[in-house]
């Protein structure tokens, strides 16, 4: 019995298998909405028969955007273009389970698409980016304000508002984007987190902006939709944020009603020395999961059928994400099953779809 093809609970959300599509940023949303890409994007994930999956990091406010193109849940308009984009890409797929992760970029706002690269000056379609301190990520980089106390109660607001049109919209799970160099991990990181007020200094101080960011999305949202958090696991840079840090966020993150981690690395500084292989990332959610019992997402190049299975399998993670490996080949899962000895139930129009030796994987269609 493959251990990936077994259901998992987060809250009342029940998920069939422990398969996730990571989140992806596609910078193609027009003034925070989304477009037609996104439409045959997610129609063609949510075929994927994975238990979860994610909508892009989805910015809380126009300024929290990566680039000008980035997803948006802010206002109403951003609302309603995800709510209807949504609705129809479900109805091209099985009931798909949809979250989606709620970001702010703090200093790499107002950047390109990396296929573009560079970043976008003010007055040129751009912005000045805010994070914790006046600290570039890269030093030919802009200078970000600081935000002071009012400026973070609007961002606390900004991602409260979000979790609840998010959940209008139609997502079933929340995740906080704390990861890979943007606001909230700038604030965890000693590296970006310069300040001498109450939100930095000791780790007390680090965690204390996201940790109420998390509280506030947390309550702003019903009780029966999972809330989650992405992090960095390690700066991967001398001196930055650790493991050992990650490992004590977690059990904060845990008495607080936290339904899983998503442990994710680096992004924070351009010093960072990545060891990139194979599941490299799996280490520290492993960590994560046996100091503090908390559901854990591993992801990082997880790319193999048989990979995945012995994660889950072996007590690393509860769920295994692929990014990369769904653009590749968005049918990577009804290939997994035939391989694993799992089952998903395709749509209906796809039910004939398993060559001969195959067909088990495949239920009838919906
Ligand atoms: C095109 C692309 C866009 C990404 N966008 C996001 C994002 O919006 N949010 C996020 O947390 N990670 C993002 N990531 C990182 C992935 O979610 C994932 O953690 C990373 O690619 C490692 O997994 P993989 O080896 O399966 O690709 C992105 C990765 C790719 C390739």
């Amino acid at each position: 019995m493959s251990a990936l093809f077994q259901p998992f609970a987060l809250r009342a959300l029940s998920l069939p298998n422990r398969v996730v599509v990571s989140p992806m940023c596609q910078y193609s949303a027009v003034d925070g909405c989304a477009t037609d890409w996104h439409l045959v994007h997610w129609g063609q994930l949510l075929q994927s028969g994975a238990g979860l999956v994610f909508v892009e990091a989805t910015a809380v406010a126009p300024e929290g955007r990566i680039s000008p193109s980035d997803l948006g849940c802010y206002d109403d308009a951003t609302e309603r273009a995800l709510a209807a984009t949504l609705q129809r890409a479900r109805a091209v797929a099985p009931p798909a389970r949809v979250a989606l992760q709620l970001a702010h970029a703090g200093r790499k706002a107002s950047s390109a698409a990396p296929w573009v690269g560079g970043r976008v000056a003010p007055g040129h379609g751009g912005w000045t980016p805010v994070a914790p301190s006046p600290l570039p990520f890269a030093d030919d980089d802009p200078v970000p304000r600081a935000l002071d106390a009012a400026g973070l109660a609007g961002v606390r607001a900004a991602f409260a508002d979000a979790a609840r049109r998010g959940v209008r919209a139609g997502v079933d799970a929340i995740e906080v984007h704390c990861a890979h160099g943007y606001l909230l991990h700038e604030f965890l990181s000693p590296l970006s987190n310069r300040r001498d007020d109450a939100w930095g200094g000791s780790f007390d101080g680090r965690v204390r902006f996201p940790l109420e960011v998390f509280d506030a999305v947390r309550a702003a949202v019903p009780e029966h939709v999972p809330v989650g958090v992405r992090i960095s696991a390690t700066d991967w840079v001398d001196g930055g944020w650790s493991l050992e840090e990650s490992v004590a966020l977690a059990q904060r993150l845990k008495t607080r009603g936290c339904d899983f981690v998503d442990v994710s690395s680096g992004g924070l500084s351009p010093a960072q020395k990545i060891d990139v292989r194979p599941g490299y990332q799996v280490p520290f959610a492993r960590a994560i999961r046996t100091a503090t019992g908390l559901p854990t997402i591993a992801v990082g190049l997880i790319t193999q059928a048989r990979q995945a299975e012995a994660i889950v399998a072996g007590g690393e993670a509860d769920l295994v994400a692929l990014a990369r490996g769904f653009l590749w080949n968005p049918r990577w899962l009804w290939h997994a099953a035939a391989e694993l000895g799992g089952q998903l139930t395709p749509p209906a129009q796809y039910g004939r779809a398993a060559p001969r030796g195959a067909t088990q994987a495949l239920a009838r269609g919906s």
